[in-house]
């Protein structure tokens, strides 16, 4: 499949489940870029009420001639309805409609929309292609690439869901021009993660480019996306299903889950909370002995200047503690942390929880 030029593509590896991310402005206004996708009988978009109304009608010219008949349904919009209800609705319109087991469903939105219809795609019939289509930064560069889809439970972020790969990625950073700004620095907590996990050149990189990021000129968004893109794909080239490699990419996400759940799921962006778990991950590397102070403060200095909070929210240490316990990497109630080895390169380890306290003591407001 040619790639509409002057995009860029990402290839994910993984044998007969390999697929492309296509990334660049305009995307969706250009038919070629769905060539050699299946071409059923029916598609549905499954959208929400906010991203609907600006891009459902771009898609659908896209798609017009590929499916017999498009339909679409809009989900109410947040984070608050990434569970079982709101799912519920998808299989509610492809069962309605009649949708068959070679029916392609298109996620149109952010993450919540991407998640939600990536577990109905692999439910529905027991599988149905699906492409992912992401309008937030945040998706671009994380949550619509390597195939994880899921719900929230109230006693748990993302804990019910399937490992499942979309047919093809499709970024089109025209879309990121009406993403609020909150929404924009959400997404570049997910950018930033690439830089201490793999790549300090990148971190550097970011940190000279962060002003034209957040003024979203379109070629830095562009290389933020796409070699973002081309890091998580070469991690879960190597370890799709999270064996080992891949927690990695969770790094700031345990303290980051709790701190969602804690609040109540909407209350802080999951990016917020990312950038925030990566201050108190990088506070725990410090007290293991992965990296230094400068290097705590360096990191802690970019996420504040990309719009995200530095501290984490009162919740106490033991409610803390307990959040982490339920987090997918905990094994026989013992918690485990993504913490830096060095800077540019992460593992996955326990910590005593006098250490954790101690973090949680001097990273969050107290009670
Ligand atoms: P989101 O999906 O809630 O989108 C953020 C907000 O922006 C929403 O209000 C949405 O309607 C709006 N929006 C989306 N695109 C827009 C656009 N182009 N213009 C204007 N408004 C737009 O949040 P998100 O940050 O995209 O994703 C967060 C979710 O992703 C969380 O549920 C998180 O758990 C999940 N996630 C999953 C993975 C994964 O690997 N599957 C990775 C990271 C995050
Ligand atoms: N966002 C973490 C992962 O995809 O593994």
């Amino acid at each position: 499949m040619p790639v509409p030029a002057p995009h860029a593509r990402v290839e994910i590896e993984l044998g007969e489940r390999s697929y492309s991310i296509l990334i660049g402005s305009g995307l969706l206004q250009e038919p070629q870029a769905l060539d050699a996708l299946p071409r059923a009988a029916s598609a549905l978009i499954v959208t929400n009420s906010t991203v609907g109304p600006l891009y459902t009608a771009q898609l659908r010219e896209a798609l017009a001639g590929r499916h017999a008949q498009v339909h679409v349904l809009e989900l109410p919009d947040g984070e608050v309805y990434k569970d079982w209800a709101t799912l519920n609705l998808i299989f509610d319109a492809l069962l309605s409609h009649g949708c068959d087991r070679k029916t392609v469903l298109y996620a149109l939105g952010g993450g919540v929309v991407g998640d939600m219809t990536g577990f109905a795609a692999a439910s529905y019939m027991r599988g149905v292609p699906f492409v992912q289509v992401p309008t937030t930064l945040l998706a671009q560069v994380d949550s619509s690439v390597g195939g994880k889809t899921a719900i929230n439970h109230p006693l748990g972020k993302n804990m019910i869901g399937a490992f499942y790969q979309p047919q093809r990625v499709l970024c089109d950073l025209a879309t990121l021009k009406t993403l609020p700004p909150r929404e924009l620095s959400a997404g570049l907590a997910e950018v930033i993660k690439y830089g201490p996990i793999h790549d300090m050149d990148f971190l550097a990189w970011i940190e000279a480019n962060l002003q034209a990021l957040l003024a979203r000129e379109p070629a830095a968004l562009a290389h933020a996306v796409r070699r973002s893109c081309e890091i998580k794909a070469l991690v879960v080239g190597q370890d799709e299903r999270e064996a080992g490699l891949r927690a990695i990419l969770n790094f700031g996400h345990t303290f980051g889950h709790a701190i969602e759940s804690g609040l109540g799921y909407g209350e802080w962006l999951h990016g917020e909370a990312v950038g925030c778990g990566m201050v108190l991950a990088a506070e725990l590397s410090q007290r293991l002995g992965g990296v230094d102070a400068a290097f705590v403060q360096r990191l802690t200095k970019l996420i504040e200047a990309a719009g995200l909070p530095v501290r984490g929210p009162a919740l106490g240490a033991e409610r803390y503690l307990a959040l982490m316990r339920v987090d997918k990497k905990s094994e026989a109630g013992e918690i485990r942390f993504v913490v830096l080895d060095k800077p540019g390169s992460a593992v996955v380890r326990s910590a005593p929880d006098a250490m954790v306290r101690d973090v949680l003591a001097a990273c969050c407001e107290p009670l």
